[in-house]
């Protein structure tokens, strides 16, 4: 069906609010082109999926992102080494680095300390009865616990907060280009020192691993070093932060869902799983086409971007019942929020462990928070629209 209203994933009002949006695009263009970015939109749960599922169509080496062009902004470049924008051969020795650093039960070991860094964090606030929950909590929780599990020195970690949020998906600006580069440059200097003690002397964590391990035989190069440790960065800071902030959002709304938790806390698990459906970190990424491919009638060219979008599929009337309704009971057999296939999120156990202690924390130190503005304002950047801050009240207590 052609279609006259437009999709510009880089419109601050869709920025704000996509999910009318999406609802048009899965039912009225299900494969959606958008000439002016020169993209392909994919919005319905199955052809997300199956495009996921497809990487020898959907390639992920020429870049993750439908990339608006303007006179201030050009696309970020990142250093080789990255493990999201690799196909195999090389993306599969490149994960063998690392993916047994994330095995459920070890990223299990993680929770006391997640939950003493979460105690940590509201005993700064808790008297004040006033916070900002983006600010003072769901951006220090995941900076800090990466820290942690890559093995990057406790006192190291304050910077990686502005880091992962200038390099992740800037906003088309001069502004937000600048502070790109400025955190681009600093975190390398941060990776390439780190890499040479660890190479020096090293550790049992993750980047030792990685600074030690061998891809081919051969061990990595300084840039290739860098460029797959912000890849990490990349991948697992904003995302989880975006995790516990709509998480923290969604149980203020949805009262009747928060005292449901309060009553039954056993329904954190479910809980989580509906947060991370209905307002995912990231709402969608792009592929490359390898070849030309026929769908809902329409011819999408080798070369081309395909945008998949999570955010829509996740939403998706043909997979969920009553999607729009929020239930943390909600019995998910498989959301996309993570991916699918090849590049399916190394760090899930993780993100969902600290996303529910996050919550379960708030819940139990800051049970009665309310959000303290009308309007929530987000990061002008589809594909991870971050929260910006969110202003909560609640009645004070004593710190821990
Ligand atoms: C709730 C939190 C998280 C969400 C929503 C999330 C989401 C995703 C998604 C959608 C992908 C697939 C990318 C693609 O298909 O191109 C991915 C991959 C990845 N994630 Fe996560 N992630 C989260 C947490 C984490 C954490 C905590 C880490 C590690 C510290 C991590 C590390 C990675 C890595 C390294 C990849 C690349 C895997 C590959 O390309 O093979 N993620 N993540």
């Amino acid at each position: 069906v052609d279609t006259d209203f437009e999709f510009d994933p880089y419109d601050p009002s869709i920025v704000d609010d996509p999910y009318p949006t999406y609802a048009r695009l899965r039912d009225e263009a299900p494969a959606y082109r958008g000439e002016r970015q020169n993209f392909w939109a994919l919005s319905r749960f199955a052809d997300v999926k199956a495009a996921l599922a497809d990487h020898e169509t959907y390639c992920s080496s020429q870049g993750l992102l439908v990339i608006e062009t303007t006179e201030d902004y050009e696309a970020p470049e990142f250093p080789p080494g990255n493990l999201l924008l690799m196909d195999p051969p090389e993306h599969t020795a490149y994960r063998r680095l690392i993916s047994t650093r994330f095995l459920q039960k070890d990223v299990a070991k993680l929770e006391p300390a997640i939950r003493a860094t979460a105690h940590t964090l509201v005993d700064r606030f808790v008297e004040r009865g006033s916070a900002d929950l983006v600010t003072d909590y769901t951006v220090a929780l995941p900076a800090m616990v990466f820290a942690k599990i890559l093995g990057i020195p406790d006192d190291d970690w304050e910077p990686f907060q502005q880091w992962s949020a200038d390099l992740v998906s800037p906003a088309p600006t001069a502004e937000a280009m600048a502070a790109h580069h400025a955190s681009m440059a600093a975190v390398s200097a941060f990776f390439a020192d780190l890499l040479a003690r660890r190479r020096a002397e090293p550790t049992d964590d993750l980047l030792s691993d990685v600074a030690n391990g061998t891809v081919d035989g051969e061990p990595l190069t300084e840039a290739e070093f860098i460029g797959f440790a912000i890849s990490m960065l990349i991948a697992g800071n904003d995302t989880t932060t975006n995790a516990l902030s709509a998480g923290a959002r969604l149980l203020a709304l949805h009262p009747d869902q928060r005292a449901r938790l309060v009553a039954d806390p056993g329904l954190f698990k479910t809980a989580i799983e509906e947060v991370l459906r209905f307002e995912p970190p990231v709402h969608g990424l792009a592929r490359t086409l390898t070849r030309d491919v026929e769908l809902h009638g329409r011819r999408m060219e080798e070369g081309q971007k395909v945008l998949l979008l999570f955010g829509a599929a996740n939403r998706d009337e043909r997979q969920f019942e009553h999607p729009e309704v929020f239930d943390v009971g909600r019995q998910i057999e498989s959301h996309l929020t993570f991916g699918f296939g090849i590049h399916y999120c190394v760090g899930l156990h993780l993100g969902r462990l600290e996303a529910r202690v996050g919550l379960e924390t708030l819940l139990e130190r800051i049970s009665d928070y309310e959000i303290a503005t009308d309007e929530v304002h987000w990061r002008q950047a589809i594909p991870t629209r971050p929260m910006l801050g969110l202003p909560v009240t609640f009645t004070p207590s004593a710190p821990r």
